[in-house]
């Protein structure tokens, strides 16, 4: 995304026109930028060449998903419902994991049925359904354990997973229970052990660290995992002095780990894959004047991009169009929805904003879209793809009708 002659971009689409074409707010996606992500997740682990499996929560459009299964990836589901769409998207049953700490007796069936690759169970309960619901259709289901491994991963506690508060993934001592009873199980073949300690992790000792339990682990309980589910969690850059996640060092980690094991390495990355492809264009509505700033009252909406009001994260916010004049007052950027945290951002020496102005919240592709919901009975926005010089609209807005 740059400027281009004052005029905001995306793979040298003009926002502007955008806007005037398709209307506001709006996600915009660049293929460009996901094809970058790809190549460069793919590079950074050639070495032991992973199966990459896209956390399908993260973004769950089925036209997106389908360009990326074409990169090869297949999927991380936590539903039915994303396990219906990885499917529609063409992803192969063998490259899908499905995790989740509560797996209904019918999503199990289901996901039997369609054949994935592994359940990740996450307790002795869950375990004993899909046993239960294997037997009863006369199959051996491989599944994989998720241990959780005690780990602080160092990111915002709400997105935080591996420590033993968490409700996610099992003990140690339950670990090697678990194991022994599905040694002796006939219907459940013990293939993986998974771990997932966080999102946006941008600190690789939490991952060294993780490892070096998970090693323990795997020492001690004798088994033979013929996959280690790593999770997802690599974080992004949300602002300029964010720093990055050391890939070499993770790398390197998973390397001098897999020098006693010959199991195949799986990750589950979402945000890392589409967080930086999306961008949320908002129009101003009104500008409302108050003695310390100015309320920048946008049309997009905490239902639309729920990050901020949900974990107080912050998007990077730019004028569409440049005109180099800044404002006095501080703006705060908030949607039109009747609660006090429906707000974006507070930024001082913003550009000069006037009603009808658009406005770009970018790093949007991860948990925006997704997270949205019709709170206020606000219609569900339109996504659109940017492919070259095409623009694919890859989920048609809501209609009011279709929510009343
Ligand atoms: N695998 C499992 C088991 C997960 O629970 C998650 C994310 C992922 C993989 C993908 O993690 P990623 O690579 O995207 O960090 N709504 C929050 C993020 C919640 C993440 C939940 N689990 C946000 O907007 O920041």
């Amino acid at each position: 995304m740059k400027y281009i002659n004052k005029s905001l971009s995306i793979d040298k689409i003009k926002v502007q026109d955008i806007a005037k074409k398709f209307g506001t707010p709006i996600y915009c996606y660049s293929y460009k930028q996901l094809k970058e992500n790809i190549s460069n997740f793919k590079k950074n682990f050639k070495s032991f060449s992973p199966l990459i499996c896209f956390a399908i929560k993260s973004n769950t459009n089925v036209n997106l998903i389908r360009e990326i299964r074409k990169f090869g990836l297949g999927a991380d589901v936590v539903s039915m419902g994303e396990l219906m769409i990885a499917l529609k998207a063409g992803i192969d049953p063998k490259k899908i994991v499905f995790s989740g700490v509560g797996k209904t007796s019918r999503e199990i069936s289901y996901a039997v049925d369609k054949k994935i690759l592994l359940i990740n169970a996450e307790s002795k309960s869950e375990i004993n359904e899909i046993e239960r619901i294997a037997k009863s259709k006369k199959k051996v289901v491989n599944i994989g354990i998720r241990l959780n491994p005690n780990t602080d991963a160092k990111t915002l506690n709400q997105i935080s997973t591996g420590k033993k508060e968490n409700k996610f993934g099992v003990d140690e001592k339950t670990f090697f229970d678990l194991v022994n009873y599905c040694k002796l199980s006939k219907n459940i073949d013990l293939k993986c052990l998974s771990v997932h300690i966080g999102s946006q992790i941008l600190n690789h000792k939490p991952y060294e660290k993780m490892l070096r339990v998970v090693d323990k682990i795997i020492k001690k309980s004798n088994h033979r995992f013929k996959f280690i589910d790593l999770g997802g969690g690599m974080g992004i850059s949300y602002e300029k002095n964010n720093k990055k996640l050391n890939y070499q060092k993770y790398n390197i980690a998973i390397k001098k780990f897999l020098k006693n094991y010959d199991s195949k390495i799986i990750f589950e990355p979402g945000r890392s894959i589409v967080g930086n492809i999306g961008s949320l264009v908002s129009k101003v509505i009104y500008i409302k004047k108050n003695d310390k700033k100015d309320f920048i009252i946008l049309d997009a909406a905490m239902n639309d991009l729920m990050r901020p009001a949900l974990y107080g994260a912050n998007h990077k916010t730019l004028p569409v169009i440049k005109t180099n004049q800044t404002s006095k007052k501080v703006y705060e950027f908030v949607g039109p929805i009747c609660e006090s945290t429906d707000k974006f951002t507070t930024l001082k020496k913003f550009q000069k904003l006037k009603e009808k102005d658009l406005v770009v919240m970018c790093d949007v592709g991860a948990y925006g879209m997704s997270l949205s919901s019709n709170y206020n009975v606000r219609p569900k926005l339109a996504e659109i793809l940017i492919k070259g010089s095409k623009i694919n609209v890859i989920k048609k807005r809501q209609k009011l009708e279709d929510l009343i």
